[in-house]
């Protein structure tokens, strides 16, 4: 497995590949590697001939008050998981190589989608996710790009600019992956302490709880997301930032259940805020 800093050294091993006729896969990540981004990166290797995996902490998705310093970072343990993943490279560029000083082209979907859920309390993130993506893109040029459903807004967001910029890229949705006791898996559980680490369960069973109403035939947003709403509020430590449900596609909200609505939350357990989520498959 190589790891390449620069965009050039990307370019020339893609270009290598797909001069040898082989399909390459990209899986974006800010790195602290977990099982969720493992997931990702197998199904990338059991998809495409080639797969890279780019670790980059991208500085223009996160809002002034947000954890981009204390982000997690573990360089050499995320390289030694991606070499015994079948990953072959690792683009881990600096943020001048990704950035120049004065940057000052942004891609952004300007429709109602990157406003709603996550995008009311991060009015640029979704700039920033679409920016960096974009540029990924364009460095690496896959066959193939490979999201996480956990940020389900950002799976919709992404699938959105591809249709809008026409990328030839196929985009690859890959299912929540969740601790043994039902929490997300996410870089960010680290923030949590013991107490905390407990409080968290709270999503997953909202989660739970939502999933099993729409089973039993409840048809009415409104009923599923009070009922989730309720048990969260439940858990003195969790603050909720919202739980709504919307249009799969759009991200508009909806009163009714239908086959790929997306129901989503986002709760803060003490200072960190963690997301969770599923989609209605009737
Ligand atoms: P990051 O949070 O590192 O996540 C990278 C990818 O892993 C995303 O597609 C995310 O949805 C997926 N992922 C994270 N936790 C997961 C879980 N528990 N189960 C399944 N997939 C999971 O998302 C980002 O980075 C950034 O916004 C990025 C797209 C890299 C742009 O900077």
């Amino acid at each position: 497995m190589n790891v390449a800093t620069t965009i050039q050294q990307v370019r020339e091993q893609v270009r290598a590949w797909k001069k040898a006729g082989l399909t390459v896969g990209l899986v974006p990540t800010m790195g602290y590697l977990h099982e969720g981004h493992a997931s990702l990166i197998k199904t990338s290797v059991s998809r495409c001939d080639r797969t890279v995996v780019s670790v980059f902490v991208n500085p223009t998705q996160f809002g002034p008050n947000e954890d981009l310093e204390s982000y997690p970072r573990d360089f050499d343990r995320d390289s030694a998981l991606c070499e015994s993943l079948n990953a072959d490279l690792v683009f881990h560029p600096e943020v001048s190589e990704m950035y120049a000083e004065d940057a000052a082209t942004y891609v952004e979907i300007l429709s109602d989608m990157p406003k709603q859920l996550c995008g009311k309390t991060r009015p640029i993130h979704f700039r920033g996710v679409c920016t960096v993506v974009a540029k990924l893109f364009n460095i690496v040029q896959p066959d193939r790009a490979f999201f996480g459903e956990k940020d389900a807004q950002q799976l919709a967001v992404i699938r959105r600019m591809v249709r809008d910029m026409s990328y030839g890229i196929e985009i690859v949705g890959c299912p929540i992956v969740r601790e043994p006791d039902g929490l997300a898996k996410s870089s960010r559980n680290t923030y949590l302490n013991a107490e905390e680490r407990k409080a968290a369960l709270c999503l997953s069973r909202a989660v739970g709880l939502g999933k099993r109403m729409v089973l039993d035939g409840e048809r009415d947003a409104r009923c599923v997301v009070n009922a989730m709403t309720n048990l969260i509020m439940q858990e003195p430590l969790a603050k909720i930032d919202y739980v709504q449900a919307v249009d799969g596609v759009t991200m508009e909200p909806t009163d009714d259940i239908y086959q790929d609505v997306l129901v989503a939350m986002a709760v803060y357990i003490g200072k960190t805020r963690l997301i969770d989520n599923f989609s209605v498959r009737l």
